[in-house]
């Protein structure tokens, strides 16, 4: 039966990328317990079979899901009540921290993927100590709402002890590729990273529409937060199949980005993903990207290359690497076609 199409025009994917019926309900990507780690370094030691299983989703999949994480449950719940009671203002307040051509951060309802709109709302913060950065040249600087009260410091603290989290899985993530622990956190002694809250309300024809298109994260991790709706869809390596991620409590959802995909010379890849909605029900979600600043070269590391294994992408910074995948061309960085 046809159904009747209430969404503008401008949210309605191409018939290939629909998300029904094409998702897998099968169990999808590996759930990984964190708590053989100590809450400090990852120089004391870290089971063997903790390392080999981060180093089979990586490989397998580029995403898993981590518990017993460090990241208090109370915390959680406070970003989460944070992020709904903002959503929940009305337009007119959420405006006055609106994104605007000199600061791409704040408040938007409007983003392209693929030249297709997003169904989403969205409030993006710079995770970073001086509550700004240097965007090649540009500085930008954290827009911070005056209600709901208490906002700024229940992300700021949030950003903190995820980031914590982040850092431990870099650690952890190195030592699946045999690299020293501590191989790739030094570039993130300056770093871009970003906080984004995402709101996405119940849609009336969610089979023609998504959260968020199809797309792969550019950054070195991402780390996120999903609430118990679920939508959060991740394309297997091996076959291209879809799977939905199931909302596991308290969980986070890690995947490496396209930097872990240079860093390693393809051994891990940066998997695509997107956001389902439905018509029912509000879904939150908290990523928190960690990215290097713009001028922070990014190379396949030394460590894993060999005559076997030539590099298979030239050293750019961070802010080119960025120039080069606007498109979505990834092709764009291997070393034979790059052109800057
Ligand atoms: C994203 O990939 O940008 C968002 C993922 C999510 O909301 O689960
Ligand atoms: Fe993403």
């Amino acid at each position: 039966m046809e159904q009747t199409v209430q969404v503008d025009q401008a949210f309605i994917q191409p018939q290939e990328h629909r998300p029904r019926p094409f998702v897998s309900e099968a169990d999808g990507i590996p759930l990984i317990d964190l708590s053989p780690l100590s809450s400090d370094s990852v120089n004391t030691a870290v089971p063997e079979t903790l390392v080999a299983e981060v180093e089979a989703a990586c490989r397998d999949w580029g995403f898993f899901q981590v518990i017993n994480h460090g990241v208090s449950p109370e915390l959680l719940r406070k970003a989460e009540a944070a992020q709904r009671d903002f959503f929940a203002l009305p337009e007119e307040e959420k405006r006055k921290v609106r994104q605007d051509e000199q600061n791409a951060l704040g408040y938007y309802e409007s983003e392209l993927t693929k030249n297709v709109r997003d169904w989403k709302e969205v409030f993006d913060i710079i995770a970073h100590e001086q509550d700004e950065i240097d965007v090649v040249g540009l500085v930008l600087k954290n827009k911070w709402p005056q209600v709901p009260l208490g906002f700024r410091e229940t992300f700021e603290e949030y950003t903190k002890s995820v980031e914590k989290l982040a850092f431990r899985l870099l650690e952890l993530i190195a030592l699946s590729l045999n690299l020293p622990p501590n191989k790739l956190n030094i570039f993130f002694e300056e770093a871009n990273s970003l906080l984004r809250l995402n709101h996405y309300p119940p849609c009336p024809n969610p089979d023609l529409v998504l959260g968020v298109g199809r797309h792969k994260d550019p950054g070195a991790l991402t780390v996120l937060y999903q609430d118990s709706t679920g939508g959060l869809d991740v394309k297997r390596r091996s076959d291209g199949e879809w799977f939905r991620v199931k909302p596991t409590p308290d969980a986070f959802i890690v995947n490496v980005g396209d930097v872990f995909q240079v860093w390693s010379n393809d051994k891990y890849e940066s998997a695509e993903h997107r956001v389902s909605v439905n018509s029912e029900k509000d879904r939150f979600s908290i990523p928190f990207f960690l990215q290097p600043a713009s001028r922070t070269k990014v190379w396949p590391m030394e460590e894993l290359i060999d005559d076997k294994n030539p590099p298979r992408y030239k050293e750019l910074n961070y802010g080119e690497f960025i120039s080069a995948r606007k498109d979505g061309n990834f092709k764009k960085l291997e070393v034979e076609n790059i052109q800057i």
